[in-house]
């Protein structure tokens, strides 16, 4: 897809990081924006910023660990605007681990499932139907992560099992989709190449009240970019992130080029992955993540 003026887009988490910054690269492309997301207000803000800039777009509530709220808002998409595009399957929270796993909450595994996993699975559900009927060029991307999908860093075992999850769904749903006959394609954006300056480690801002941890932990998580930068002087280490609209222009150039792949590497993100795979052959344990 070479032009992306009056085609719809429809962005899970859309109200914030990754999502906000797509919707807001895409519409400033021309594209028809539709922002899906549990946050009221940021939705909301967010809507108005992107009218402001006169880019077509309308925001929508979606839980997208609700299979029937997602259901809703491809409905609305198609209602409004005619036809579907662009979905992004992006919305995902990271629950504030720390410490051993044996020692998280229950509800820690159940929030961070329900959105990362089955949000993705209920995105599915909800557009692909219609993006292959519609039988027209399409694109559909699932947010993995560096972090489960390509590598097992082992400090956010749940975050880190959900990418993992998801990764393997996206494979799945890309050979399925290959071997029909079908103008619609599928892509693993995979966030970075460095930490992104997003709301992320803050999730707990949008976690239901139902799942929120009972007892305080004894250890805890960055909430914040800024905080990660922090403790990482701390320990001598520069910390590099990446902003969100960079990402959003990786988004772009993937699909006019038509690559799965939405991925931008580091030499050490690439020698880790060569590494982990050396292992597996070898039959060697994991060895750290630590390049030297
Ligand atoms: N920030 C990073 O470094 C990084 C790296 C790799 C992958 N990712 C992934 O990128 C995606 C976007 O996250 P981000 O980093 O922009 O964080 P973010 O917190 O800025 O944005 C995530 C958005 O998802 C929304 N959301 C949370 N639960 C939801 C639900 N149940 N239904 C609908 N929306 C919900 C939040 O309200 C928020 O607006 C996530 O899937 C995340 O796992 C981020």
């Amino acid at each position: 897809m070479n032009d992306f003026n009056k085609k719809v887009a429809v962005i899970t988490g859309g109200a914030s990081g990754v999502g906000r910054s797509i919707a807001f690269t895409l519409g400033r492309l021309g594209a028809k924006v539709v922002i899906a997301d549990v946050d009221k207000n940021a939705l909301e803000q967010t809507c108005d910023a992107l009218n402001a800039e006169n880019i077509e777009a309308i925001a929508q509530y979606c839980d997208v660990s609700s299979a029937q709220s997602c259901e809703d808002l491809s409905q609305k998409a198609l209602s409004t605007y005619g036809a579907l595009h662009l979905v992004f399957a992006n919305a995902g929270v990271s629950a504030a681990e720390a410490g051993n796993m044996w020692e998280y909450s229950e509800r820690d595994w159940q929030w961070t499932f329900n959105v990362n996993v089955w949000g993705v699975v209920n995105t599915i559900n909800a557009f692909m139907p219609k993006l292959l009927e519609q039988n027209i060029e399409a694109h559909f991307a699932i947010t993995g992560s560096r972090n489960g999908s390509l590598l097992i860093f082992p400090n956010i075992p749940i975050y880190t099992a959900s990418k993992a999850a998801i990764h393997s769904i996206t494979e799945n749903l890309y050979h399925q989709i290959a071997a029909m006959d079908t103008p619609v394609k599928v892509h693993c954006l995979i966030p970075g190449p460095h930490v992104v300056e997003t709301g992320l480690l803050n999730s707990e801002r949008v976690r239901p009240a139902e799942l929120k941890i009972e007892n305080p932990r004894a250890q805890t998580a960055a909430k914040s970019i800024d905080e990660m930068k922090r403790n990482a002087v701390a320990k001598g280490v520069d910390l590099q992130t990446t902003h969100p609209d960079e990402v959003a222009a990786m988004v772009v150039k993937a699909i006019k080029e038509d690559q799965f792949w939405i991925l931008e590497t580091t030499p050490d993100t690439e020698e880790r992955i060569i590494n982990r795979a050396q292992d597996i052959i070898d039959q060697r344990p994991p060895r750290s993540l630590i390049v030297k």
